[in-house]
């Protein structure tokens, strides 16, 4: 039901304007207002904060779904998520209700900031410093890679509170928009989700009151791990929808294309492409609801799962877009047809949240027993 009911949608109120938000590079409006009209912006929230409280599986399908039509509106739930994330399982009970009953009620988003310039899949060789002064925190640094930036009223930000223990030295803080000192930098151009604002966040001595630190002092590098556990998944599920999308598109066109006097679907050689990409589709999304199935109990197995979910239904995504494009063949080619644009949003799913490599390493770490 709940499948059906963000399909409707998305197919009425995303779809139209995803090829324009795409060529524009502009925000998609439009999909914000559908899904906050729906209620869809977080569903993951739980209800004690005004939220849907829909579990993981539930949340990766809207996501999905959203995907399947629009890459970059589907990082509207999803980085809300992500941001949100570092407060539901760290967060004292003040900071969730005060910070997560307006993402629930679609008044504001929430972004993470992790990445630094020099600070990518090395994510601990953070150099933002937050240092203590009486009742206050002040924040100094630069963070990059910044999905929703400028447009997030709320930011999660991991700092460097004691620089002699590395990953234990670091806390995580909410930051607001409005705080004096924040400020954004130029939007990136980048190949795809190209309707989803990346930028830079600076922070220059923003000054934040102590009790806006998430959990305790050194803990920031863990609640972000944690977090990533969690959210890969939701990455695996924009793959699995971006990926949904091509296909359909893909099978509907070689049943309508035709050479040497018959639809190009009835040629064996297009056959197999298509029950290869079902065949690898449809094991993406059975690894991705297992993993939504672990991060719903919490089981200790995740951080694997999650990982391999995120890597597998990502190179996943990448193999049925490109195959998409050569199903269109030169029409695929073009931006006259949506594959291509497919193709260009599936590739950063195999690099943000960290990249493939990195999970191959996170996967490596915490082999199943
Ligand atoms: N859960 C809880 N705690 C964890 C954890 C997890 N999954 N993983 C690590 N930790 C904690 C542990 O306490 C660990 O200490 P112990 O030694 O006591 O176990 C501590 O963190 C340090 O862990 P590591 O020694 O494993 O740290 P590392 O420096 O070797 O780094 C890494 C590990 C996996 C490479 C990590 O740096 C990483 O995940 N890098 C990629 C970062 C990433 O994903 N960035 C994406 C940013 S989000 C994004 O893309 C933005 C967007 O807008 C979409």
């Amino acid at each position: 039901m709940l499948r059906d009911t963000v399909r409707g949608l998305a197919e009425a109120k995303i779809a139209p304007f995803a090829a324009d938000v795409d060529e524009a590079g502009r925000f998609p409006q439009e999909a914000l207002d559908a899904l906050r009209a729906a209620d869809l912006t977080a569903v993951h929230i739980p209800e004690e904060y005004g939220g849907a409280g829909a579990d993981a599986l539930a949340t990766v399908i809207v996501i999905e779904e959203v995907a399947r039509v629009c890459a970059s509106s589907s990082l509207l739930p999803a980085v809300n998520k992500l941001g949100t994330m570092p407060l539901i399982l760290s967060g004292s009970e003040e900071l969730k209700q005060r910070y997560l009953t307006p993402v629930a009620a679609g008044e504001a988003m929430f972004s993470y900031c992790l990445s630094e310039p020099e600070a990518g899949s090395d994510a601990a060789s953070m150099r933002t410093r937050a240092v203590r002064d009486g009742d206050f925190w002040v924040l100094d640094g630069v963070k990059r890679w910044i999905t929703n930036a400028g447009v997030s009223e709320y930011y999660t930000v991991m700092a460097v509170t004691d620089p002699d223990k590395r990953s234990k030295g670091i806390s995580a803080f909410v930051v607001e928009k409005s705080d004096e000192g924040v400020s954004f930098g130029a939007p990136e151009k980048k190949l795809g989700i190209k309707g989803s604002p990346t930028r830079e966040v600076y922070l220059d001595r923003v000054r934040i009151p102590a009790d806006r630190m998430i959990g305790a002092e050194g803990t920031g590098f863990a609640t972000a791990m944690a977090t990533l556990d969690h959210t890969r998944v939701t990455i695996a599920a924009q793959a699995l929808g971006i990926a949904q999308g091509a296909l359909d598109y893909a099978k509907q066109y070689v049943q309508e294309r035709k050479q040497f006097g018959k639809a190009i679907a009835e040629f064996q050689g297009i056959q197999f492409m298509l029950a290869d990409m079902a065949m690898k589709l449809e094991a993406a999304r059975a690894l991705t609801y297992q993993a939504a199935a672990k991060s719903e109990r919490g089981d200790d197995d995740l951080t694997f799962f999650g990982a391999a979910a995120k890597c597998y239904a990502s190179d996943v995504a990448m193999e049925i877009t490109v195959d998409a494009i050569q199903l269109l063949g030169g029409y695929g080619y073009t931006r006259d047809y949506p594959v291509e644009r497919m193709m260009r949003d599936a590739k950063i799913t195999q690099i943000y949240e960290g990249t493939n490599q990195v999970q191959r390493i996170v996967m490596a770490r915490n082999l199943p027993k």
